[in-house]
């Protein structure tokens, strides 16, 4: 086995003309290299090389490779004896392993350039903590009255942020930070007069992090009691933080929460830290607003089942209702626990440790819908119009459930609870879904019609032969092309992608597409994939493939084009990938939906004429179908998020 950066340095050393050039003769056009095809017999040159790329294609026969294939190939060679000709060519020592690889140089974009502030101030506010008396004498030791332990103060990387006025700020300056940048991290506010105060100032603090673990955000909890001052001071909306966009503790809870199936929802900060400290890991926190569909998407990415831990507070549960009824909507299992007496999450978890916590919900969870009747059922006790508001409201959160089974479970047991006729409630049921689905039907029409639109557009551009699997290509050329980077805050172009064909179950016809996305699947969350990753896989369809996708890749990016039409301003080319991903991601989404709608239409016909099924199974299959059509709504929905800049109206 030759060594994985043995390999790397093979790679990286070799150059294409070098190495072609030892069998072809090369002659320079344009920005690459041609030469007659050694591979086929050509009086005229089509095999081209890219210097840059460090990779050939020939025109005629469609051969392509990097430098090893290239030997591979013409050589007859193995894999390996192909990397032993090249180390032996370039005096690479094969068993030698220390080879730098030139890193990627930090850009000094905005962004970055925040990130870095961020990223100083956590670590000088943790300093603080142990190293200033006044973070020692105060921040420390409220920690420390907590029951937070070192190793979890370590963890949150909390800290704290001294009284005087100016303390962070001042020393953000002299390590080098520029104003602009500590004011667009959120870490200071600015005053009308000009006078600039560190936010956080005399307060201790808790860094927030994004999915992938990076600081984005902090905020800050004052110590003394005192009720003119916020409890919390929190980090204003920056170019890197999205406040509705983000979950508390999702970054070290991810992995426990696919473990375990299940996600614990709480409301604060100190909830998960307490709850992680005691071994309870798959815990996130909504940081005390209710809950938005982005934060949604982001756990349903993990689990489906997720329980919803509150204090026994009635007003913080009524509060919450309608985050749950999103959760629901989601297609998600949502229980409810509430705490004996005062207690919250942390105070219950510090009593009793994570052992016994765990036991008590799973002894105490109930089930949202059932938990939502008896509440308000309780509350409304013999009023009736009050009990028919509650009813009301009770179906309407059995009616988003997207399942039918689920659905009509829920409306026996809820029957009970409520003491309501049970046909009663599956007609309300029925009554609600069915305005929506209306509604979405009409939508959907409107949308298809754009959607048409599109793919008219788009078979013009393109042969209408090809366009079919064209729609795929392009998203496989993107994926190489932009796939490292930043799609949003925290996530890259090739997760966003992959996670959405993925959540759709969207197939493509391209075999070798198939394998490279099975590439891009396993390794979704570990890496940061370019296109050369994949030069240089040793599997040759994989490394063929992709070399053939991104060869010629600005020919085939027809998107300058593509802009003039749709009057969209394009100031710097560079920023201008997440345009082209969209608008190429949304044309094969198009696609994908149309198929899905004409499968569906052409069943809800046959269901009309078939004669041989019961009307019970008619009900059941029509829902199933309605509920198939949702889904391929919210996947409309989706797109026209991404789209609603550019769908022609
Ligand atoms: N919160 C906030 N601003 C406030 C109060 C609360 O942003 N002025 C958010 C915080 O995310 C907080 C959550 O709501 O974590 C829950 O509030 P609370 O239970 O009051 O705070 P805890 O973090 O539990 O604080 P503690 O236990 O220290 O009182
Ligand atoms: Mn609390």
């Amino acid at each position: 086995m030759i060594p994985r950066n043995t390999v790397d340095s093979i790679t990286n050393t070799a150059r294409i003309d070098e190495v072609v050039g030892d069998f072809v003769v090369l002659k320079k056009r344009g920005v690459n290299l041609m030469a007659c095809c050694p591979f086929h017999g050509e009086k005229s040159p089509s095999f081209s090389v890219s210097v840059t790329k460090g990779i050939y294609k020939c025109f005629g026969c469609g051969r392509a490779g990097n430098a090893i294939n290239f030997v591979m190939e013409h050589e007859s060679m193995s894999y390996v004896e192909a990397l032993r000709y090249l180390a032996k060519k370039y005096n690479i020592e094969v068993v030698e392993e220390n080879i730098n690889i030139e890193e990627a140089k930090a850009q000094n974009t905005e962004r970055d350039s925040v990130f870095i502030a961020l990223n100083f101030a956590a670590k000088y506010f943790h300093s603080q903590l142990f190293e200033s008396e006044e973070g020692k004498n105060i921040g420390l030791s409220y920690f420390k009255e907590r029951g937070f332990r070192d190793e979890t103060i370590e963890k949150f990387q909390l800290g704290y942020s001294l009284e005087n006025r100016t303390s962070f700020y001042n020393n953000a300056l002299k390590n080098g930070l520029t104003e602009e940048f500590i004011l667009k991290a959120g870490l200071i506010s600015k005053l009308d007069n000009g006078e600039v105060m560190d936010r956080y100032r005399g307060r201790v603090t808790f860094p927030i992090y994004n999915l992938s673990g990076k600081i984005i955000a902090f905020a800050g909890r004052i110590l003394k009691t005192n009720d003119k001052v916020a409890k919390y001071v929190n980090s204003p909306e920056t170019l890197v933080y999205h406040k509705s966009e983000h979950l508390y503790g999702l970054h070290l809870a991810k992995i426990a929460i696919k473990k375990n199936d299940l996600v614990y929802l709480v409301e604060g900060y100190t909830d998960v830290i307490t709850l992680v400290q005691s071994g309870v890991e798959n815990v996130v926190a909504s940081s005390g607003t209710s809950l938005t569909e982005g934060q949604i998407r982001l756990v349903t990415r993990f689990t489906k089942n997720i329980t919803v831990l509150y204090d026994g507070d009635a007003a913080g549960i009524k509060a919450a209702l309608r985050g749950i009824d999103m959760l629901l909507a989601e297609g998600m299992n949502v229980k409810v626990v509430l705490f004996p007496d005062n207690d919250d999450p942390d105070s219950y978890c510090r009593k009793v440790g994570g052992t016994a916590f765990e036991e008590y919900i799973a002894n105490n969870a109930k089930d949202f819908i059932l938990f939502k009747s008896e509440l308000l059922l309780d509350e409304v006790k013999q009023d009736v119009a009050q009990r028919s508001n509650a009813i009301h409201s009770i179906v309407e959160s059995i009616s988003k459930i997207p399942d039918p089974i689920t659905r009509s479970l829920y409306a026996t047991e809820s029957s009970k609870i409520l003491l309501v006729d049970e046909q009663l409630i599956l007609t309300e049921i029925s009554k609600q879904r069915g305005v929506r689905t209306r509604e979405q039907i009409q939508r959907v029409d409107v949308q298809l019609q754009q959607a048409q639109q599109i793919l008219n557009e788009v078979a013009k551009d393109q042969n209408q032969e090809k366009a079919k699997s064209d729609f795929e290509t392009g998203v496989m050329r993107m994926l190489l092309k932009y796939g490292a980077k930043p799609y949003s805050d925290d996530i890259t172009v090739a997760q966003h992608v992959v996670h959405d064909i993925a959540e759709n179950e969207f197939q493509l016809e391209n075999e070798a597409y198939h394998k490279l996305l099975d590439v891009y699947r396993t390794h979704i969350e570990e890496k940061e994939f370019d296109a050369e990753f994949f030069f240089k896989s040793e599997d040759p369809i994989i490394s063929k493939t992709s070399i053939d996708l991104i060869y010629d890749f600005d020919k085939h990016n027809a998107s300058s084009n593509w802009q003039l039409k749709h009057d969209i301003a394009v100031p710097n080319p560079e920023d201008n990938y997440k345009l082209s991903i969209d608008k190429v991601y949304s044309q094969f989404k198009i696609f994908q939906i149309g198929k899905l709608y004409k499968e569906i239409i052409n069943e809800f016909e046959a269901l009309k004429v078939d004669e041989s099924i019961t009307p019970e199974e008619r009900i059941h299959k029509e829902n199933e179908l309605m509920h198939m059509q949702m889904k391929v709504k919210a996947m409309e929905r989706s797109l026209s998020e991404v789209t609603g800049t550019v769908i022609p109206r």
